[in-house]
């Protein structure tokens, strides 16, 4: 006989999530925060500060309360709003990490073994690693699973860990067929939205914008002054070249595309119609519109973040909040799974 279950399969849901490691910067503003406000006006939208992924790198934990509520502020303050989206941070719902040790049990050790990211991460010193940074990619499933979420924003590092969660939602469905009518899990799909799909250094346009990296002028950190802005973008490497008018003349100018991504991500433009508009000019001319196109944005944003950081009470008011409503739905979603597998009775 086949189980009944509680959980409905969404129509279309999404869930995303943002490590809370401090020092945020446009690229993850741009990368993720921006597009998420984007999706509240449609979907039916699920925000996490995942703490629990921060952990996998023992270095974030001393600091892990206080860039919890900073990058909550930042989502916040970005305009994601409590009567659109669920905001909560992961681990104060218990089922995330339940979830993950039962989707430990079907993963292959081969399936990790393959992630560029940990690869990168780990680097040659891989005995160094935490478990939990090898395994993330499996908590990153559960989290997306365990509200059964059918759409996933995330940036172009994450696909594969994106990818690997499908083949988790595939072999459950697979291995418990017999139990139930329909497959459990819908396969969720990628939204990667926008220019910014990867914001990088304003000093080496082939590498990725990083909180960790050693000079402060390559990012622009969304608690910037507006002055250390301005200075930031006109010191921002570029080439001697003029701006052309089609993107197969910017092939290799990797600072030049960078900019102009932002460029676009910031002005809500795309690519082409810059080109045409700035087509003939040097980046300088390029550089100070993009300032204030980006102090215009960002300025709002910051002063909103001091005044929840003042007011720490009404960040935690609202996690606690989001927390609640999440949890609803995933102690549903986890009493079915463990239905299904046989845990619960
Ligand atoms: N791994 C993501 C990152 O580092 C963050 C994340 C955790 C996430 N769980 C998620 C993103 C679920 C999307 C969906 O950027």
């Amino acid at each position: 006989m086949k189980i009944d279950l509680k959980s409905k399969q969404p129509r279309r849901r999404i869930f995303s999530g943002i490590q809370p490691t401090g020092n945020l910067h446009i690229g993850n503003y741009l990368g993720a925060i921006k597009n998420w406000t984007k999706l509240q006006e449609e979907d039916d939208c699920i925000y996490s500060i995942v703490d629990l992924h921060a952990m996998t790198v023992p270095s974030n934990v001393l600091e892990i309360k206080h860039s919890t509520l900073e990058v909550t502020a930042a989502v916040i303050a970005s305009g994601i709003d409590q009567k659109k989206s669920i905001l909560f941070n992961q681990s104060s719902v218990p089922q995330h990490s339940e979830l993950a040790w039962i989707f430990n049990c079907i993963s292959k050790i081969g399936w990790l073994n393959r992630m560029t990211q940990f690869k990168e991460k780990a680097g040659k010193k891989r005995d160094n690693a935490t478990v939990g940074l090898f395994s993330y990619p499996v908590l990153m499933a559960a989290d997306i699973l365990l509200y059964r979420a059918t759409h996933v924003p995330v940036g172009e590092d994450q696909k594969q860990h994106l990818e690997l969660t499908r083949d988790i939602a595939q072999t459950f469905n697979t291995m418990f067929h017999n139990q139930i009518d329909k497959k459990f899990f819908s396969l969720p799909e990628p939204i990667i939205l926008g220019p910014a799909k990867r914001i990088m250094s304003l000093r080496d346009g082939m590498k990725k914008m990083s909180k960790s990296d050693i000079s402060d002028a390559s990012r622009i950190n969304l608690m910037d002054e507006k002055d250390v802005i301005s200075s930031k973008v006109k010191k921002a490497k570029t080439d001697p070249y003029p701006i052309p008018d089609n993107i197969n003349d910017l092939e290799g100018r990797h600072e030049a595309i960078n900019l102009i991504n932002i460029y676009a991500s910031f002005s809500n433009k795309n690519v082409e119609d810059i080109l045409i508009e700035f087509s003939g000019k040097g980046f300088s001319y390029l550089k100070n519109n993009l300032s204030d196109l980006i102090i215009n944005e960002i300025s709002p944003l910051t002063r909103e973040m001091r005044h929840l950081m003042n007011n720490k009470d009404e960040i935690i008011k609202i996690l606690i909040d989001g927390s609640n409503k999440a949890q609803e739905i995933a102690d549903v979603v986890l009493k079915d799974i463990k239905k299904i597998i046989g845990l619960n009775f």
